[in-house]
């Protein structure tokens, strides 16, 4: 089967999702609507789209758009037709009917739905229609999540199945994982089942909204957003409609219906307009009082708003055990919702899948949790876990797990893909250090390190992992969503803080020496990074030898948001690509002038594709759609390279004063039209020293040393500033940078 021509039906959220994912993948598509301008409107919002649905938006024009009366003549040559209309079975099979009719002989019709079981959407389909119907669960936004649900029942044709499976996989780079068709297929069953105990809990024992989201959260391998978060986020009508379709797809002694009744508070702040962040607020809002902006939460007991309280927990990254070992009410409730998770989701085995750790990558790949619930298990302990749980009666998974006591279980992981991954390889490699910041592996005859802060934000350890990884080729790559967020600036802090900034400088000229090592080093160094690749992230990628890159990702050096200059060489590198081109040969001031602009305004880049033009990526640098490719790609140039040759050093010719006074003059009119304030001009004169080459003329040759040194002594003048530490501390409180 070979997928070269879609026609996606419905262009609301999901199907234009869709149909934008299918333009990142260069496969033509087609979006049909009731009307022309409904899918008209839909590209529009596509191209508006914010964080971006495609990966290039001068494509925008390969998605066709038209009607499902004037247009219909498309599905005729559609190798694969996506319908994703409202969730109206009536509307649905009037569709199929339309399709079926014009549809070439063995392309594939697909359904987007959550909840309609395939054998009610097929029931007027003939058998060979049947063959080639499944369903394809695609989850929103679909460029960013990694979970495509392929639900197939006895009638689909397997062959089939396999190669969609294999295109979603390869051109559209998702994790499709085949299930079975039934209600919430294996991400929401779970996944909402999560949402309902860690919610019905947290009433139960009384715990507040941030209480019950820091627990639901970061310590458990779930996203910060935690329980009541991740409701105003999906939207709480949505999740109402959710509940209600699971109250009756499920049978009634199904232990989600013990969870699933709509609670008075809900109804009452859905009539209320307080549908989440999308309406007037939801289990939390921000409320506007003399102009300042109040983040409140509301009481779960009286349904009053309260200004939000920080939970401190002191556990920064995933640890289980320490959260249920805890003797508090956060350890009880740990416990109580993950050994609820864990009995139900393994009660479900193997009616939903019969491969359990499906379960856990459908919840890493949807709900984006670090660890599964099997997993969860896996990191408790088998012995642990029987020694503290109570009654599993006719729950056949655990029977037999309590009575061999198999601490090993598990098994391997991923086994829904055949792609070598990092997640699959981890197991099998020697852990050949560890520190609190990174780990390091050994796999045949390369290197792996991985971070494993929050974030994957760097700090001391971070760079000492880095430095005594280059015995071999080395990959850097994390399972986790960020490649990094940067240096760790709490860390920065603490010293700050003391007054210690000689510790300060010691780390980041220790940052500097290791990403010169990693430049320079016998081996290969690979970075292969997805999502957050900021600041020091985006240093210690460009200061490696080759780069695989996901498609997803965001990059950029944004150091003059919190007041700071680049100082791991970030400026030194980004200049001395610009240095290579031909408008540079031809003005020795081009480069340094351009990334003045690109440093100094914190461009970043949402794909590759925007990445190119800023000089963040090389064009031959690799660029993936899979992030569970990236392994792999890495292992490649390792191979092609194995009479590497380390770079040649880098030398540069800049213009100092005059240049910099050239710098100043744009700071300049950036101050008087208001779009900078002081500091800016501080950071913006700091940046200019080092990008003007400091003390030098344009004769004089400087090398690498010699920019690490400016950036270095740039940083070090503005970080015992009192305004940059402000503006650390304000985004270190907020995530967001203070403007201006
Ligand atoms: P939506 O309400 O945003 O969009 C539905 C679109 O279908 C509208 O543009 C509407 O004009 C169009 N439509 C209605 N009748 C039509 C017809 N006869 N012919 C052509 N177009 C027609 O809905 P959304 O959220 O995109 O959902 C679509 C499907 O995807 C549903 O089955 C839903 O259950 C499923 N889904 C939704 C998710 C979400 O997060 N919104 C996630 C996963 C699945």
């Amino acid at each position: 089967m070979n997928i070269k021509n879609v026609v996606v039906i419905g262009s609301g959220t999901m199907g234009s999702g869709i149909a934008a994912h299918l333009c990142n993948a260069n496969i033509p598509v087609t979006l049909l609507d009731l009307k022309t301008e409904i899918s008209e409107k839909a590209r529009d919002r596509i191209y508006k789209s914010k964080p971006p649905l495609l990966i290039d938006n001068s494509r925008i024009d390969n998605i066709k758009v038209g009607n499902i009366h004037d247009n219909f003549d498309v599905v005729k040559k559609a190798d694969w037709i996506v319908e994703a209309v409202v969730e109206r079975i009536d509307i649905k099979h009037q569709i199929y009917d339309k399709i079926f009719k014009v549809r070439k002989d063995g392309a594939i019709v697909s359904s987007n739905t959550s909840s309609i079981p395939i054998k009610v959407l097929s029931q007027n389909l003939n058998s060979t229609q049947k063959k080639d119907f499944c369903i394809t669960h695609f989850f929103n936004p679909v460029r960013y999540m990694g979970l495509l649900e392929i639900v197939k029942n006895e009638n689909t044709d397997l062959d089939k199945i396999n190669s969609l499976k294999k295109f979603c996989e390869i051109e559209l780079g998702k994790g499709a994982i085949i299930c079975n068709d039934t209600p919430g297929f294996l991400g929401n069953r779970i996944g909402v089942y999560a949402m309902q105990v860690a919610m019905t809990e947290a009433i139960k024992m009384k715990l507040s909204i941030e209480e019950a989201d820091a627990v639901f959260g970061r310590p458990m391998g779930i996203p910060k957003t935690g329980v009541f978060g991740l409701y105003d986020l999906i939207g709480i009508d949505l999740m109402a409609d959710v509940l209600k379709s699971f109250v009756k797809e499920l049978p009634k002694n199904d232990e989600f219906q013990v969870v699933a009744k709509e609670l008075p508070l809900i109804t009452k702040l859905i009539e209320n307009g307080y549908t989440g962040r999308k309406g007037k607020g939801g289990f939390y809002r921000m409320r506007k009082e003399n102009d300042k902006k109040l983040f409140e939460a509301i009481n779960l007991e009286n349904g009053n708003y309260f200004p939000t309280k920080k939970i401190e927990l002191g556990i920064e990254t995933m640890n289980l055990s320490q959260l249920i070992d805890r003797k508090d009410k956060y350890g009880e409730y740990a416990w109580s919702i993950i050994s609820k998770i864990i009995k139900y989701a393994s009660s479900l085995v193997p009616g939903i899948t019969d491969k359990f750790n499906d379960i856990d990558e459908a919840m890493r790949l949807g709900f984006n949790w670090s660890i599964g619930p099997f997993e969860m298990l896996k990191s408790i302990g088998v012995k642990n876990f029987f020694d503290r749980i109570d009654n599993f009666e006719g729950n056949k998974f655990l029977e037999i797990l309590s009575k061999n006591k198999d601490e090993n279980f598990y098994g391997e992981r991923q086994l829904y893909t055949s792609i070598e991954t990092l997640g699959k390889i981890k197991p099998k490699a020697i852990k050949i250090d560890k520190n609190n910041s990174a780990d390091i592996y050994r796999f045949k005859d390369f290197n792996i390190v991985e971070f494993t802060t929050k974030a994957c934000a760097l700090d001391y350890d971070s760079m000492d992992a880095l430095k005594n990884a280059t015995d071999k080729p080395l990959i850097i790559i994390n399972e986790s969503m960020q490649f990094s967020a940067g240096v760790n600036l709490t860390y920065t802090m603490n010293f700050a803080d003391k007054g210690d900034f000689k510790s300060i400088e010691n780390f980041i000229k220790y940052f500097q020496d290791t990403c010169k090592h990693l430049k320079y080093s016998k081996y290969p160094v690979i970075s292969a990074p997805s999502g957050l690749v900021l600041g020091g992230g985006e240093e210690v990628a460009i200061q490696s030898n080759f780069i695989v890159s996901h498609t997803n990702i965001v990059m950029g050096l944004v150091e003059t948001l919190v007041g700071l200059v680049p100082a791991g060489g970030g400026c030194k590198e980004v200049l001395w690509r610009w240095t290579q081109t031909e408008e540079a040969k031809k003005d020795p001031d081009f480069a340094p002038m351009t990334v003045f602009n690109i440093i100094g305004y914190a461009k970043t880049a949402t794909s590759p594709i925007d990445a190119e033009p800023l000089k963040f990526l090389r064009p031959e640098d690799k660029k993936i759609m899979n992030r569970n490719s990236l392994l792999e790609e890495a292992k490649k140039i390792i191979e092609k390279n194995r009479d590497f040759k380390p770079p040649n050093p880098c030398t540069f010719n800049l213009s100092g004063k005059p240049l910099k006074e050239k710098m100043i003059k744009v700071l300049e009119k950036l101050y008087n039209e208001k779009i900078i304030l002081d500091h800016g001009i501080k950071v913006g004169t700091e940046l200019a020293t080092v990008l003007s080459g400091g003390d030098t003329n344009i004769n004089k040759i400087l090398s690498e040393d010699d920019l690490y040194k400016l950036e270095l002594d740039s940083f070090m003048r503005l970080i015992q500033t009192k305004e940059t530490q402000l503006r650390i501390k304000h985004t270190l409180k907020t995530g967001k940078p203070l403007i201006n």
